[in-house]
């Protein structure tokens, strides 16, 4: 069994589309671990993508994630990193395959309605961001 982390981000909880993308959760064989909506301020969000400071999309990729609440998730499956990245489809909602969350509910690669966790280190990073150790216990 592995975890990731997972978000529902603002543009996709805005369009009411958050407990389809949680239903597509579950029903690929996630179990959902832990589960909190908030807004994020722009501190959370910045220290959360430290690794895209400098990038030209950063400022743009932060008035984004604070415009609205999102849904912070921790999931659990057999390969459930690769597998939640496979569920939410290429990046860019433009390029994702037919079903996925993103094609079915993105808009663009900026507002491409949800977050996966793309390796071990980044999803034990993620999930001690906004989780508690006993949380995701
Ligand atoms: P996410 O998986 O949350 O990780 C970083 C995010 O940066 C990514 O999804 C995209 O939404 C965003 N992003 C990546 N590249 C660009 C880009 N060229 N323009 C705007 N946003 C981007």
């Amino acid at each position: 069994m592995e975890k990731t982390f997972a978000i529902i981000k603002p543009d996709a909880v805005a369009a009411g589309n958050a407990g389809n993308i949680l239903a597509l959760i579950e029903n690929n064989g996630f179990r959902i671990v832990a589960m909190r909506k908030e807004t994020l301020s722009r501190a959370v969000a910045e220290g959360f993508y430290a690794v895209h400071k400098g990038k030209g999309f950063f400022d743009e990729l932060i008035d984004f994630m604070t415009e609205g609440p999102v849904v912070l998730l921790a999931l659990e499956r057999e390969d459930a990193i690769n597998k939640w990245r496979e569920v939410m489809g290429s990046t860019n909602p433009e390029k994702a395959a037919e079903g996925t969350v993103r094609k079915l509910y993105g808009t663009n690669i900026g507002r491409n309605a949800s977050h996966g966790s793309d390796a071990p280190e980044t999803a034990a990073f993620e999930l001690s961001w906004f989780f508690r150790g006993y949380e995701v216990a």
